[in-house]
C-alpha cells in the first residue's frame, strides 16, 4: 500500500438502482477515502423507503460503528426523545449520516471521535445523495454543522441558521438544528434544559414544515 493510499481509493459509486438496500450493499465496500480501514463497518442510513422526514447526522460514533445502525448511542438516545416530544415517531423517519464510517482515534483504550474533513464528507456525498433520490424525503433535518455544511456549503452556521425553513439544492425543504452530542456536554443541568427545549422547538418546525405544501 502507498503512504498516500488516499490517491488510490475507488470513488463512491453508488449502483444506479431504485432498491435502497441494494445500495446499502454497495455501501459496504467503499473504500473512497482511508476511513474504512479504522472503522468496523458502514453504518448506513436506517427507516422506512418513503420516510417524509430525513435525519442526517455528523458520522457513526463509537456505538454506531459497533451495532452498525446510526444513532443508538447516547447522542441517539437524547435524539429519540425529544423527537417523540416533537410528535414524530424514530420509526417513521429516515435517519443517516454525512460520512458513513467512524472517525477516530486512539486515546488509551478509548476511541476518539475526530471530526471528518472536507475530502471525507465529499468522498461520502454520492452515498447521502443516493438516499435521498431513492427515499425522497418531504424534509431534511441538518443536525450540526458538518450535516448543515454538507447542504448549505462551508460557510453555513448553525447558530445562524437553526429553527429556519432553508431550502438547497439537494433538499427543496431543509431545517439544520444542533447536534444532540452537543447537548450531552451542556455545562450544567439548567444549559442542558435549555439546549434540549430548543432542540424540540427545531423539531417541531420541521414536523409542521414537512406537512404543508
Ligand atoms: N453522531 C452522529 O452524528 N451520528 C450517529 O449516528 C451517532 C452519533
Amino acid at each position: 500500500m502507498p503512504a498516500n493510499s488516499e490517491e488510490y481509493a475507488r470513488p463512491a459509486t453508488p449502483p444506479d438502482t431504485s432498491n435502497l438496500s441494494e445500495v446499502r450493499g454497495a455501501s459496504r465496500e467503499c473504500t473512497a477515502c482511508h476511513l474504512y480501514k479504522r472503522a468496523t463497518q458502514t453504518v448506513f442510513g436506517e427507516g422506512p423507503k418513503n420516510a417524509p422526514i430525513m435525519l442526517v447526522g455528523e458520522q457513526p460514533g463509537d456505538y454506531e460503528d459497533v451495532a452498525g445502525k446510526p444513532f443508538v448511542g447516547p447522542a441517539g438516545k437524547i435524539m429519540d426523545r425529544a423527537l417523540e416530544e416533537a410528535g414524530i415517531d424514530r420509526s417513521h423517519v429516515y435517519v443517516t449520516n454525512a460520512v458513513k464510517h467512524f472517525k477516530w482515534e486512539p486515546r488509551g483504550k478509548r476511541r476518539i471521535h475526530k471530526k471528518p474533513n472536507s475530502r471525507e464528507i465529499a468522498a461520502c456525498r454520492p452515498w447521502l445523495e443516493a438516499e435521498i433520490r431513492l427515499v425522497k424525503p418531504q424534509l431534511v433535518v441538518c443536525l450540526g454543522s458538518t450535516a448543515g455544511q454538507v447542504f448549505f456549503g462551508p460557510s453555513f452556521r448553525v447558530t445562524r441558521e437553526r429553527g429556519k425553513l432553508l431550502s438547497s439544492k439537494l433538499a427543496s425543504k431543509v431545517v439544520a438544528t444542533v447536534h444532540p452530542s452537543s447537548l450531552l456536554r451542556q455545562p450544567d443541568e439548567e444549559s442542558r434544559k435549555r439546549e434540549y427545549k430548543r432542540f424540540v422547538v427545531d423539531l417541531r418546525t420541521a414536523v409542521k414544515a414537512s406537512s404543508e405544501i
